[in-house]
Formats: C-alpha cells, sequence, structure tokens
C-alpha cells in the first residue's frame, strides 16, 4: 500500500503547488497592449457599437469616433474619453455604474487605437 499512497500525496502537493503559482495575467495586463485593445473591442461592440458602428454616431453623426471630430470636440485624449463613458453626455448613456472603470479604459484605449487615428472608416 506504499506506492499509491505516496501517489496520492504527490498529487496532493501538486495541486496545491498549482494553486500557488500567482495570477499573473492581471498585472501584465496593463502592459499588454494587444490584450488590452481586444478586450476594449469585445467592450466596444457589446456597449458602444449600437451607436457608434464602425468609429461612426449614429446619433449625431458629426460627434463620431475619428480623428478630425474627436480633436474638434477635444476627445482625442484617454481622459477624456473615459470621462464621457463614465458620466454620459446629452444622448450617451452613463457607462459608471455598468462597466468597470478598468473596463472604460481599455474600450477608450480601443476607440484612439482603432478610430481615433483615421479621418475615414
Ligand atoms: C445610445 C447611443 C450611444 C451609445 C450606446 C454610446 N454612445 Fe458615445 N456618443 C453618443 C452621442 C449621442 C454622442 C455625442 C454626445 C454629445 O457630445 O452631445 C457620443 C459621443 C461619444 C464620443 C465623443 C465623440 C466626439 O467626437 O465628440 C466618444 C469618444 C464616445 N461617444 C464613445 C463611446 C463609447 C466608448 C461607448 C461605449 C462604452 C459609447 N460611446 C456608447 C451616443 C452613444
Amino acid at each position: 500500500m506504499g506506492k499509491p499512497k505516496a501517489a496520492k500525496q504527490l498529487c496532493v502537493f501538486l495541486i496545491i503547488l498549482v494553486g500557488c503559482i500567482p495570477m499573473k495575467a492581471q498585472s501584465q495586463d496593463k502592459f499588454e497592449t494587444g490584450k488590452v485593445f481586444l478586450t476594449g473591442k469585445i467592450i466596444f461592440n457589446n456597449n458602444c457599437n449600437v451607436c457608434h458602428v464602425g468609429g461612426s454616431n449614429i446619433i449625431i453623426p458629426e460627434k463620431n469616433l475619428r480623428k478630425k471630430s474627436l480633436e474638434a470636440n477635444g476627445m482625442n485624449n484617454l481622459e477624456a474619453i473615459v470621462y464621457q463613458v463614465t458620466n454620459g453626455k446629452n444622448g450617451m448613456p452613463a457607462f459608471g455604474g455598468r462597466l468597470k472603470e478598468a473596463e472604460i479604459e481599455k474600450v477608450a484605449i480601443y476607440v484612439l487605437q482603432e478610430f481615433g487615428k483615421k479621418n475615414e472608416n
């Protein structure tokens, strides 16, 4: 009966060991721009795309997410977008209660990278 018991102990040891490996993913997240971009894209598709399909604005067309419009409205930076997404503005709902701060930051990064550099689609 010695062998199976040792195997069982080894098993328990391995499970504990695996459980102790630190969850690095989250702390690295911030620095993995590609990952942030992809997460931002998913958040955008789920929350923003209805009104901002392809970086447009179906309610107020001239307030779209492309370079010229963002610049004209002082929205061409992370802080301004995070603020507006959190608090809403006119026809745009506030997402502060629906999305986490980190999610709002990611979707803002996505907007700037995906649409904020282009004048057209
Ligand atoms: C119900 C429709 C709607 C949804 C959903 C929506 N928006 Fe908007 N968005 C608007 C409207 C309307 C404006 C114009 C607000 C204003 O300045 O009067 C706007 C403006 C913006 C602007 C500024 C554009 C500019 O050129 O001034 C950004 C950036 C933006 N939205 C990002 C987002 C993001 C990111 C999401 C998702 C988290 C989102 N929006 C969801 C309707 C929406």
